[in-house]
């Protein structure tokens, strides 16, 4: 029960570590070489299993599933109060039988669908409660329109058979039949939960026929039934209609990431320490010995900080985990803090740069001849035959340097429009021949030079081109 839990942090054992530290059990028990059950597998004599064999194998598998964002973290950091509103509320539809409507509203990864599968687990999880609430999931991504949404509620709710061939004259009719089917002979009704994700893109439905009908039915006394929205818009309530707006409780729980530093650094551990669960006793003490070391690290605590000042979200914290994760081994089992230097730089890696890599010499060559341009009139666009200009100058400047053709410097100056590197400054509407169109550079003097140095086999007059101060 949520009174019992700390108030803090709400710790939660996964079932799935639970089945992955039973397996690794078993399999210490058989002591079964590595070598020897993959041999039974070629041979056929043995079914593929698709389950870890080494320790770290085990160990990723465990971090891996906690950072895919499917099953729920290991702790929830904050969110108390909104829990309890939360857990209350839907207590009280499956206790009482009353109904409700509320409105989960939070930003992208804030951890709204984490909250509301928590507090469903717990319900889940109580005897008392257990199997009493039935549930319909929808996406407003995914039903797109309340015909749609309307066959989903009706497999969801194991309906279809009941439904048949039948004809109804409304949508409100199908709705009020289905919560009639669920009736039992003594006409008490099983609460039923309607979780909508994406509640703002319902909004757009026509007419809003299901919001109506779901608000409306949470209004009257017929069958009890929770309308849960979940949504990231904060202005959602203005996009419902009147009628819809009116049959809405008002209710709503605000998620907002208020996350401190320090719980962030928190978050970083409690994600990738082992349990006490965890079989290997030796192996999980030392793995957590270096976790919480390298939680102290110096070049670790600053790309944590890095990455808190650029982003809180959570989501962006599990990627920078995973790939140090998935980077242990046999050789080497444990995270190393080199490793999360790597992910950092991949997960900022300037996507600009990394396309420069990808142009002709002749391209970069006209890239480094418009940074010229930029710097000589101080950030004033450009147009091609100014670029042709300066490339002409250099080119000629260099016996070794291959000029090309006007029409083939053209097509390349083409090209890195399209690749957006460079933009026009007007709309296109505008009839200027495209030689003369002006243009802006989209991309920064540092990136360009940062391109260069890794750019494979760059001849060194283009290199000494860009960095001169002479156009
Ligand atoms: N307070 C928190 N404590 C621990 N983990 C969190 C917390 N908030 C979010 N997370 C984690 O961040 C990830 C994203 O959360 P979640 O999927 O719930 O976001 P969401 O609000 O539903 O986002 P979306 O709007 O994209 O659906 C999940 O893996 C979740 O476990
Ligand atoms: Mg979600």
């Amino acid at each position: 029960m949520i009174g019992v839990v700390p108030s803090t942090i709400v710790m939660l054992v996964l079932d799935e570590e639970l089945r992955l530290t039973e397996e690794i059990e078993k399999r210490m028990k058989r002591k079964k070489p590595k070598r020897a059950a993959t041999a039974e597998t070629s041979s056929g004599t043995e079914v593929c299993e698709n389950v870890p064999t080494t320790i770290t194998d085990i160990v990723q598998d465990i971090i891996r599933k906690r950072l895919s964002q499917t099953s729920l973290p290991p702790e929830i950091t904050g969110f108390e109060q909104e829990r309890i509103q939360l857990y209350e509320l839907l207590k009280r539809t499956v206790t009482v039988g009353e109904s409700n409507s509320v409105l989960l509203i939070g930003p992208r990864g804030g951890g709204k669908s984490m909250l509301l599968n928590s507090v469903l687990n717990e319900l889940g999880s109580d005897e008392n409660f257990d199997n009493d609430l039935l549930q319909v999931h929808l996406n407003g991504l995914l039903q797109t329109d309340d015909r749609i949404a309307l066959k989903e509620i009706t497999r969801q709710l194991k309906l279809e058979n009941t439904v048949g061939d039948r004809v109804f004259g409304s949508f409100s009719e199908t709705l009020q039949f289905l919560l009639d089917a669920l009736k039992s002979g003594d006409q008490s009704s099983k609460p039923v939960l309607f979780v909508l994700d994406e509640f703002d893109l319902f909004a757009h439905h026509r007419n809003q026929t299901l919001l109506y009908n779901l608000f409306d039915i949470s209004q009257s006394a017929q069958t009890p039934i929770c309308v849960l929205g979940i949504t990231c818009r904060l202005d959602v309530i203005e996009l419902l209609e009147k009628r819809v707006k009116s049959r809405f409780s008002h209710r709503q729980i605000h998620l907002f990431n208020n996350l401190t530093f320090d719980r962030y650094c928190d978050l970083f551990c409690s994600y990738l320490t082992l349990s006490n669960e965890f079989p290997d006793k030796k192996f999980a003490k030392d793995w957590n010995k270096n976790v919480a070391a390298l939680s102290k690290d110096k070049t670790v605590v600053d790309i944590l900080q890095r990455q808190f000042n650029f982003n809180k979200d959570i989501r962006m914290l599990q990627q920078l985990m995973l790939s140090p994760v998935i980077r242990i081994s046999e050789t080497s089992p444990q995270l190393l803090a080199s490793h999360f230097v790597d992910s950092m730089k991949l997960m900022t890696t300037d996507s600009k740069s990394a396309m420069l890599h990808g142009v002709s010499v002749l391209e970069l060559c006209l890239i480094i001849a418009m940074k010229h341009l930029t710097d000589i009139y101080d950030g004033e666009p450009f147009n091609f035959e100014m670029v042709y200009n300066e490339y002409q100058k250099f080119a000629h400047r260099r016996s070794s340097m291959q000029v090309f053709e006007k029409s083939v410097v053209l097509k390349a100056f083409e090209h890195l429009l399209a690749l957006e590197l460079v933009k026009p400054m007007d709309s296109g509407g505008t009839r200027i021949q495209k030689e003369y169109r002006l243009m802006s550079l989209l991309i920064h003097p540092s990136q360009i030079l940062d391109a260069l140095q890794k750019y494979p086999n760059c001849p060194t007059e283009v290199k000494q081109w860009a960095n001169s101060a002479l156009a």
